[in-house]
């Protein structure tokens, strides 16, 4: 099948119910577009489990600040159509602002609690411009299955607990967070990064990789993972901490000592760049 290009919410639905009424499963992957290897693994293993993949492309005003990088955010839709059309890609839903957005638009999803942390702490507003785009786009292409990646991990969390809150039929996919080479996590915005900052930027991943280590050899505390990581990072001449937390996996609360599993999360200043990236901690089994 060939792909379609659909920029009408009318339009992408009538092209979902057409694939539905051929018994097919939809499965949905949502992006700013600027696709790189992270998307393209979401589209992969999106691709295996459905019958219908629709992935949308909407740099979404809502969740950017108004000091943040809406204008400068890459776009290249003709890039994206190519890379989708060579993975097999059914439907692209790519709208305009305006079109998701009209004049009159004056419905916010808010939700409380888990996006009191984390990013929602240094990025207010930001996880409303989510959620609120994400069920809209939930409404639109009504999918059976969502994927959404690791890297983001506080993001994937509140929009579970969304889908979950609103009774809605959609199962919620988190895959592994892709990285570069040297640990990186890819990501958008590390094309703002000039060659110097490139370099520096690994000391997030360097970070998290320490947090495990130390959390392997005995150290628990919450407070002491987080005073490692600091170190790591701040070895990094341009970076700038913006939050560095230990966090209960499910809850996002502050762990004071890792017992089982506790996601290390960071976001880092790199010169004039924002990162983010987390891992999964597993302290060592009881002897
Ligand atoms: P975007 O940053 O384009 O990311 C789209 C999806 O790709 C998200 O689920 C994100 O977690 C995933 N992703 C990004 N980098 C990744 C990597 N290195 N490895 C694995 N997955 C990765 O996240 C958004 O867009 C937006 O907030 C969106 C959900 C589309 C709502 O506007």
């Amino acid at each position: 099948m060939s792909l379609s290009v659909i920029t009408e919410a009318g339009s992408a639905r009538d092209a979902v119910s057409e694939a539905r009424k051929r018994g097919l499963k939809v499965g949905l992957v949502p992006t700013m577009g600027a696709l790189h290897e992270g998307h393209l693994s979401l589209i992969r293993a999106a691709r295996k489990e459905t019958g219908f993949l629709a992935v949308s492309i909407f740099v979404n005003p809502t969740q950017f600040g108004p000091t943040e990088d809406y204008d400068e955010y890459p776009r290249d839709l003709d890039r994206d159509l190519e890379l989708c059309r060579a993975e097999g890609v059914d439907l692209v839903f790519a709208p305009q602002p305006d079109m998701m957005y009209p004049k009159e638009h004056a419905t916010y999803i808010v939700q409380e609690r888990y996006t009191e942390h984390l990013c929602g702490l240094s990025r207010p507003g930001f996880f409303h411009g989510v959620c609120t785009v994400v069920i809209k786009l939930f409404n639109i292409i009504a999918p059976d299955i969502a994927y959404f990646g690791q890297k983001d991990y506080q993001q994937a969390v509140v929009i579970k607990r969304t889908v979950a809150d609103l009774n809605m039929p959609v199962e919620i996919r988190i895959l592994p967070t892709v990285r570069e080479a040297d640990g990186l996590a890819v990501s958008s915005r590390n094309n703002y990064l000039s060659q110097e900052e490139r370099l520096q930027a690994t000391c997030l991943h360097r970070a998290l990789t320490c947090a495990q280590e130390l959390l392997a050899s005995g150290g628990k505390g919450g407070a002491e993972l987080k005073a490692a990581m600091k170190e790591e990072v701040l070895k990094a001449p341009s970076a700038r901490v913006d939050y560095i937390a230990v966090v209960d996996p499910d809850s996002l609360d502050d762990v004071r000592e890792v017992r089982g599993r506790a996601v290390a999360a960071l976001a880092v200043w790199i010169g004039g760049t924002r990162l983010i990236d987390n891992m999964m901690l597993v302290a060592p089994a009881k002897e």
